[in-house]
């Protein structure tokens, strides 16, 4: 039987009223709440309620594809459903921020088959229970969107994130050019098959999106080929009335380990922090650099810290257990090799802003409740494939749900300036002192702001 908790009570409903005895092999489809993927594997064409699971989704009904011109017509398709997400938990007070970086890995099938789907899939529900009070999730690495992308037919981790109450969030970094003057994506876009993977989801709404693609890259290496840069998102969050900004800047750096790679992620850092100043962020609201910044604090430290440096940041103390992102011998994604884990992931406060009374990061690991079974296979292939494809050479039993472990923090301000920035809905004034005029331009920046970054406004831009 079917468990949606809500959505179980719809189908019953939909059986009792249809009469039907559930005997057959065929369910009735019911529309249910919430966003659905048909997956009909094909070219096999023979779905069954295993498939749902398989990505940790729930099975909700099969039909048989009846469709003329469906490369499946006459096989079995089933509709799968994300289980019902808790509601969002009691947030913390309004002057700390509670954030995740995750690298999810989710390279396009063009590079390889590595769980993508499975582990993507199963990733929004289990940081979310394991950190139910987070405000903002930053994810690198989301080069296809995450979970299952089809052409007119997905269930993308932005769905997923949605179901969570995470309902707002960035475009991904190097995705389009539009609305985006002087991000520098069009040139990079020109030359590369994909974008750069990084993009900011929130429980708060984002009043302001701003991206750069990096101008600095190894043309020699497979950075090349991707648009990576940072996204910036400005996140209000309001608690009990009163609002409080916190910008948030998500990146991904330079990636190899060739003789130029460090001196390319601190040219990398010097363009973020260059893009961050043209923004004219008042020094009073708080800003946080994100992501994975690629260079290994345990046996590349002085590369970390020239790159930590070039931002003008501050890393907050690592607690718990767990000291490294990348762990070569403990991550079941990875081979065990002699290379020594490393820590790649960070999430860094402004030395030059709000400064936080309160500030750690911890290291956390979210793995699937089972062992789950993936195809891995690094030969060339469009699509995604099952462990049991006759194609896929070999496979491989994961738990963890990324080569990467996330790291989260939280961060306290001083209460009293929190309190300072509170304000009317929509209207935006960067501090108490600024004069009747300078607020109403501030107003009108704001709301235009937030009309060129609402979904209807780039809907009707990128018919
Ligand atoms: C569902 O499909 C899988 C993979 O083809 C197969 O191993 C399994 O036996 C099928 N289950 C049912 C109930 O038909
Ligand atoms: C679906 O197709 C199978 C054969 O592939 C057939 O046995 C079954 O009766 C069909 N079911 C329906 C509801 O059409
Ligand atoms: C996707 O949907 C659009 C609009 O309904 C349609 O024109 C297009 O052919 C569909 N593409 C595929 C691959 O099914
Ligand atoms: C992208 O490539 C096209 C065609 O080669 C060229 O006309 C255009 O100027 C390029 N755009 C940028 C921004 O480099």
């Amino acid at each position: 039987m079917v468990n949606f908790g809500g959505k179980t009570i719809l189908l019953l409903l939909i059986s009792i009223h249809i009469g039907s005895a559930r005997s057959d092999e065929y369910d009735e489809c019911p529309e249910i709440e919430g966003p659905t993927v048909w997956i009909d594997n094909a070219p096999d064409c023979q779905a069954n309620s295993s498939y749902c699971h398989h990505f940790g989704l729930d099975y909700v009904c099969s039909t048989n594809i009846t469709d003329e011109g469906n490369s499946c017509l006459g096989g079995t398709q089933v509709k799968c459903a994300h289980s019902q997400a808790p509601p969002l938990a009691t947030p913390l007070p309004i002057n700390t921020l509670k954030l995740i970086t995750y690298n999810v890995w989710e390279l396009n099938y063009l590079v390889a088959q590595i769980g993508q789907r499975e582990r993507t899939c199963r990733i929004p529900a289990k940081i979310f229970k394991m950190n139910p009070d987070v405000d903002v999730v930053v994810l690198e690495e989301v080069f296809m969107g995450g979970c299952i992308v089809n052409v007119n037919n997905s269930l993308t981790m932005r769905d997923i994130l949605g179901e969570f109450g995470f309902v707002h969030s960035t475009r991904t970094v190097g995705d389009s050019l539009a609305l985006l003057p002087g991000a520098r994506v069009a040139e990079k876009r020109n030359s590369t098959a994909e974008n750069g993977g990084v993009f900011i989801a929130s429980r708060w709404p984002i009043v302001q999106e701003k991206q750069k693609v990096f101008d600095n890259y190894d043309p020699t290496t497979s950075d090349a080929l991707s648009a990576k840069g940072v996204m910036y998102a400005r996140v209000r969050k309001t608690v009990e009335d009163a609002s409080k900004d916190f910008h948030i800047f998500g990146t991904h750096m330079q990636s190899t380990e060739k003789t130029e790679s460090p001196g390319i992620r601190v040219l990398q850092a010097g363009e973020i922090f260059d893009f961050m100043q043209g923004m004219s962020i008042p020094i009073s609201e708080p800003v946080i650099y994100t992501g994975d910044l690629n260079g290994d604090l345990i046996n590349k430290e002085e590369n970390a810290r020239a790159i930590i440096d070039a931002l003008n940041a501050n890393m907050p103390s690592l607690i718990g257990p767990i000291k490294v992102t990348y762990d070569h011998q403990n991550n079941d994604n990875l081979d065990p090799t002699d290379k020594d884990a490393e820590y790649l992931d960070y999430i860094l406060t402004s030395n030059g802003h709000e400064q936080p009374v309160g500030a750690s990061t911890q290291v956390f690991r979210p793995r699937s409740d089972q062992p789950v079974e993936v195809c891995r296979d690094f030969r060339l292939f469009k699509f995604f494939m099952y462990p049991h494809s006759p194609d896929c050479r070999e496979t491989k039993t994961v738990s963890d749900l990324s080569d990467h472990f996330p790291v989260v923090g939280i961060f306290q301000y001083p209460t009293d300036k929190a309190e300072m920035t509170t304000q009317a809905p929509g209207v935006h004034t960067t501090s108490s002192g600024s004069s009747p005029v300078t607020g109403a331009v501030f107003a009108v920046v704001t709301s235009l702001t937030v009309l060129i970054n609402s979904h209807i406004f780039k809907k009707l831009i990128f018919i």
